[in-house]
């Protein structure tokens, strides 16, 4: 992998250039605030499925959002990297700054990484202020994720055509604390949707509609 340049290299050099619209005048143009919406478990476990699915909730009600899936960036931002420890840590310090950014524009950003790094989702949410970053775990059992399959990496991985493969032959550390815990593997996925919209409705996240929420087109339905 390259090496990341370190923040003394970087950054010594650079003065901090302040944004004249601040994330507060954001919210009020949109009508919501933003944050980052970090969820982490085995491949399979379902990030992509709910984070689209909470997307689209969300998109429905005048809600600014994005997904950020490991897939994705991986074919783009993060197309340089590999999957040993090194660049597992690179590609999350990555994603995190640009969840970061989106979030500072008044996005509600969803990620949908393996993360399987503690130290990595610890980094990623003390990028940001307390109440600005929600880890929702999707538990699921490895033996769940390698039934599913969804990609049929898992059986490339146990015949070895994959190193590296979390859950196989890579750790997958379990968050001690995250914010909310899905099992996937019990519930439905509509059940997994609604509770994670209704924690974010609870964290105040979306508690004032979109004020243009009334000017779409299905806000009728
Ligand atoms: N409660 C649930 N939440 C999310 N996915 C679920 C759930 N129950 C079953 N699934 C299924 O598990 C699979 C998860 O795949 P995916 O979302 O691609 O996982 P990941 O992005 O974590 O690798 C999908 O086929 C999905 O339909
Ligand atoms: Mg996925």
């Amino acid at each position: 992998m390259t090496t990341p340049l370190t923040l003394d290299s970087a950054a010594k050099n650079c003065v901090w250039e302040k944004p004249s619209i601040s994330r507060q005048d954001r919210a009020i143009l949109n009508g919501h605030r933003s944050c980052i919406v970090w969820f982490t478990g085995l491949s399979g476990s379902g990030k992509s499925t709910l984070a689209r699915r909470v997307e689209e909730v969300l998109f429905r009600k005048g809600i600014r959002t994005f997904v950020l899936d490991g897939d994705n960036v991986r074919h783009g931002l993060c197309s340089d990297l590999g999957f040993d420890a090194g660049s597992r840590k690179e590609n999350i310090r990555r994603v995190a700054e640009v969840a970061k950014m989106m979030m500072e524009s008044g996005i509600v950003v969803l990620t949908a990484f393996i993360s399987p790094f503690a130290e990595e989702r610890r980094l990623a949410r003390t990028l940001v202020n307390e109440g600005d970053f929600f880890e929702i775990y999707c538990k699921a059992s490895l033996a769940e994720c390698e039934a599913r399959d969804v990609k049929g990496f898992y059986k490339k991985a146990r015949l070895g055509q994959i190193k590296n493969y979390t859950g196989i032959n890579s750790p997958y550390e379990i968050p001690d604390n995250p914010d909310l815990i899905l099992d996937t593997e019990l519930e439905a996925v509509d059940v997994s949707v609604a509770r994670i919209v209704e924690f974010l409705d609870e964290m105040a996240l979306v508690c004032a509609q979109a004020r243009l929420s009334t000017a779409l087109p299905w806000s009728a339905q």
